[in-house]
């Protein structure tokens, strides 16, 4: 039968990686050129039907200035699932993904599913990160992976798929 799973889906990564972004492109289908730094974090909720189950949900966009670390914590305890995100313009980004990665290793429920997104795919002039050195981490570690564009949609869905997706097998 279908089953009806409420989910809590937790997203980190560097300021600027595009995680607002990303939310908003799943949830309301638009992206602006300007977002704002998000304070604190952000709470979404959104609801995604599949064949096999219907999921709701229940976003928490943390902010990625360094100043909110502290906070991450109480986000990212008890999630189901979680997204790292880094700009595949800036290694920066990705070194911090990985640090997020580690500390979600050591801190976070074991059970937490993850997926890292290499995110602004679109601005493949300006790339820093090669495709192949985000998916040998994900591989290594047991990531989900995906270069995604919340500008151009690019995987922005397929992401939240393989999400549900994971979820409604666990
Ligand atoms: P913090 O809240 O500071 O942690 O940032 P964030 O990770 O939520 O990033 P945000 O979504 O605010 O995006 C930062 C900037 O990058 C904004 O100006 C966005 O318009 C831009 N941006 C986000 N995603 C993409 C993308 O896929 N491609 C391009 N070209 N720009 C993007």
């Amino acid at each position: 039968g279908n089953k009806n799973i409420q989910a809590k889906l937790v997203l980190l990564g560097d300021m600027g990686t595009g995680k607002t972004s990303l939310v908003l492109r799943f949830v309301t289908g638009k992206f602006l050129e300007y977002q704002e730094s998000t304070i604190g974090a952000a709470f979404f909720t959104q609801v995604l039907s599949l064949n096999e189950a219907t999921i709701k949900f229940d976003i928490w966009d943390t902010a990625g200035q360094e100043r909110y670390h502290s906070l991450a914590p109480m986000y990212y305890r008890g999630a189901a699932a979680a997204v790292v995100v880094y700009d595949i313009t800036s290694m920066e980004s990705f070194v911090r993904a990985k640090k997020w990665v580690q500390e979600l290793q050591r801190q976070a429920n074991p059970t937490l599913i993850m997926f890292l997104a290499g995110n602004k795919a679109d601005l493949e002039e300006k790339r820093k990160v090669g495709f192949e050195e985000g998916e040998q981490y994900a591989k290594e570690n047991g990531l989900v992976f995906l270069e995604t564009s919340a500008k151009t949609a690019q995987n922005v869905n397929e992401l939240f798929y393989e999400i549900g997706k994971k979820l409604a097998k666990a």
